[in-house]
C-alpha cells in the first residue's frame, strides 16, 4: 500500500526549525488554511495539467491527477458554498452524487455551513441525464444554471432546480450573481476549458488553483481553457506547495 505523499510549502517561504530543519509537511488543517474562504462573494477555479499544459491524458483528467492533487481537491469541495461544473465535463468524467466524509461534513456543520455544498451544472443545451448519479443521488438538490430558450429533458426538472439566465444563451455574470442570491457565496469551479474560457472572457474569474503534474503529455490534448480570445489579465502568484513526488499546487488570486 502506498503512504500519502508529503506536500510542503516552498512559497511563502515558511520559517525554519532550530538548526534550518526542514519544516514538517503540511497538516490537513493547515492545508486548509492555506485555501480558505474568501470575505466576500469568490469564484475560485481548480485545475491539474501536465508540465506541457494539456488537460487530459487520453479524455479524462485522472491521469494527470496524483495523491497530492486528489487532497487538495478534496478540501477545496470542502470549503466551498457551491461547486461549479460544465456540463461536458460532467458528461464526460461521469460526475457522481457530491458526498463527503464525516470528517468533511463535521468541519463543515463546525463553521456554520450545511453538510454538502451544492452541484451546480452549466448547460446551454440541457442535454442532461436526470439518471445520472451527481442528480439522482445528490445529498443536495443540484442547480442547473442555463437560458430561458433551453428546454429540458423528461425528469430533470425532479431533480434539479433550473436557473435560467439570459435569454438564448447562458449569461454567466447573471448566472453567479443568482447562486449568490441563494447562499451560494463561495464558488468552486472545476471546469472544464469552455467554461473556463468564458468566465475569464466575463472576468468573472477570482483565483485559480493550478496543480502541475510532472508528466510530458504531448500534443494531442487541449488546454485547460477554450473559446474565444479575451483580455489579458493579471493574476497574482499567492503560494507555491511541492509535493514530494515532484506535484507543483499552485495558488493565484486577485
Ligand atoms: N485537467 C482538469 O483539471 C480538467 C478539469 C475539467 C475538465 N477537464 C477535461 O475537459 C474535457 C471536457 O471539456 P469540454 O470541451 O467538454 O468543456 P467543458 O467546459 O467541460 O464543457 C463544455 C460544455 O459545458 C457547457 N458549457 C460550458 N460553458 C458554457 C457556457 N458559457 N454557457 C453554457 N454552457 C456552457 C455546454 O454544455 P451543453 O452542451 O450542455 O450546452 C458545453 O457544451 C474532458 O476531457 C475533461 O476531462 C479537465
Amino acid at each position: 500500500m502506498s503512504g500519502r505523499v508529503d506536500i510542503h510549502r516552498l512559497s511563502p517561504a515558511p520559517t525554519t526549525g532550530p538548526g534550518d530543519a526542514r519544516p514538517a509537511p503540511l497538516t490537513d488543517p493547515e492545508l486548509t488554511a492555506l485555501y480558505g474562504r474568501a470575505d466576500r462573494p469568490h469564484l475560485r477555479m481548480n485545475f491539474v495539467t501536465s508540465v506541457d499544459g494539456a488537460v487530459s491524458v487520453d479524455g479524462y483528467s485522472a491521469g494527470l491527477s496524483g495523491g497530492p492533487d486528489k487532497r487538495v481537491f478534496g478540501l477545496l469541495r470542502m470549503v466551498c458554498d457551491g461547486l461549479l461544473v460544465a456540463a461536458g465535463t460532467l458528461r464526460q468524467e461521469a460526475y457522481r452524487a457530491l458526498r463527503l466524509n464525516e470528517a468533511r461534513r463535521a468541519w463543515r456543520v463546525g463553521h456554520g455551513l450545511p453538510p454538502y455544498p451544492t452541484l451546480v451544472v452549466v448547460s446551454g443545451s440541457l442535454r442532461l441525464d436526470p439518471a445520472q448519479a451527481a442528480f439522482a443521488d445528490a445529498p443536495v438538490r443540484p442547480v442547473v444554471l442555463t437560458h430561458e430558450a433551453a428546454d429540458p429533458p423528461p425528469g430533470l426538472t425532479d431533480v434539479a432546480d433550473l436557473v435560467r439566465c439570459g435569454t438564448d444563451r447562458v449569461d454567466l455574470t447573471a448566472g453567479l450573481a443568482a447562486l449568490r442570491g441563494r447562499g451560494l457565496g463561495q464558488l468552486l469551479c472545476e471546469g472544464g476549458p469552455q467554461l473556463f474560457g468564458a468566465l475569464t472572457g466575463a472576468d468573472l474569474v477570482d483565483e485559480v488553483c493550478l496543480t502541475v503534474t510532472p508528466l510530458l503529455a504531448g500534443p494531442g490534448p487541449g488546454r485547460i481553457t477554450a473559446g474565444g480570445s479575451s483580455a489579458l489579465r493579471r493574476l497574482p502568484l499567492r503560494h507555491v506547495l511541492a509535493a514530494d513526488d515532484g506535484t507543483l499546487l499552485l495558488r493565484y488570486a486577485r
